[in-house]
């Protein structure tokens, strides 16, 4: 058998939690993982800076089948459109591991790695200013920021480093599914995967795990699984509905 690849700083979920891609449907998600709307919330400038959660939804069905053609009448959960939808199902993102092909930006404070091709446009790394600035200025609020920015991308093509330690910081937030609204772009997005939830495709192919993913569920990232901002470009919308009005992190 292959050995999983986990990325550094990833504490991988207990058995129970995984995630199968079918070929050609839906996500089916074994272990009952909370499953919520997150909201990104602008701070005062308008830029993003928060996740506030909004409606929650039943994954007590095992598995849970979730929509990733983006066209079933029963969001988020699959209700078979993907057979007649038009769309491309095939799973394109190679099994890698993320920080093998990462830049990285050695700062006076603080350890910057990055991967473009994994992004979910969610313009975390701009609150405070561009992350890649950020990481090069010699203050510490600026490293504060750089940590804050890194940690909140959902697609972890960012990850801030301890240069005394040489490890990654990574948010500890519960194991969970996020359904991504991105209401300043008037878009939803993919679906924020947290805490290092195993992800292989039904022909048995195991993503490398990672503390913080972003799958795609409008059914036209060119990464597939995985999200790739797409869904901005054509301002996809879930019709879930919902308010940010729960926890905020
Ligand atoms: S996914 Fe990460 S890198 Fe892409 S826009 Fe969001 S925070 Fe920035
Ligand atoms: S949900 Fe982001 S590209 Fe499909």
């Amino acid at each position: 058998m292959e050995k999983q690849l986990v990325q550094e700083g990833t504490t991988v979920a207990p058995q129970s939690y995984k995630i199968t891609v079918t070929a050609t449907g839906p996500y089916l998600i074994f272990g009952q993982p909370p499953l919520k709307q997150l909201f990104i919330m602008p701070d005062e400038r308008g830029n993003s800076w928060t996740y506030r959660a909004g409606k929650a939804f039943s994954t007590e069905h095992e598995p849970t089948a979730l929509c990733r053609c983006g066209a079933s009448k029963n969001k988020p959960y699959c209700d078979g459109a993907h057979a007649s939808h038009d769309w491309d199902p095939a799973l394109t993102a190679p099994v890698e591991a993320l920080l093998d092909e990462a830049e990285t930006i050695d700062g006076p404070r603080i350890t910057l790695t990055d991967n473009e091709k994994y992004c979910a446009f969610a313009r975390f790394c701009d609150a405070r200013g561009r992350v890649w600035n950020l990481a090069e200025v010699d203050d510490p609020q600026a490293r504060e920021d750089v940590i804050r920015e890194a940690n909140h991308c959902l697609a972890g093509r960012l990850s801030a480093w301890d240069q005394q330690t040489g490890k990654p910081f990574e948010p500890q937030w519960p194991i969970s599914l996020g359904l991504i609204e991105d209401p300043a772009i008037r878009s939803s997005a993919g679906i924020f995967v947290i805490g290092g939830i195993p992800i292989s495709t039904q022909e048995g192919k195991t993503y490398e795990v990672r503390n913080r993913v972003a799958l795609c569920r409008c059914g036209q990232s060119s990464r597939k699984p995985f999200c790739d901002g797409t869904h901005a470009s054509f301002k996809w919308k879930d019709g879930l509905g919902g308010t940010p009005n729960g926890e905020e992190f």
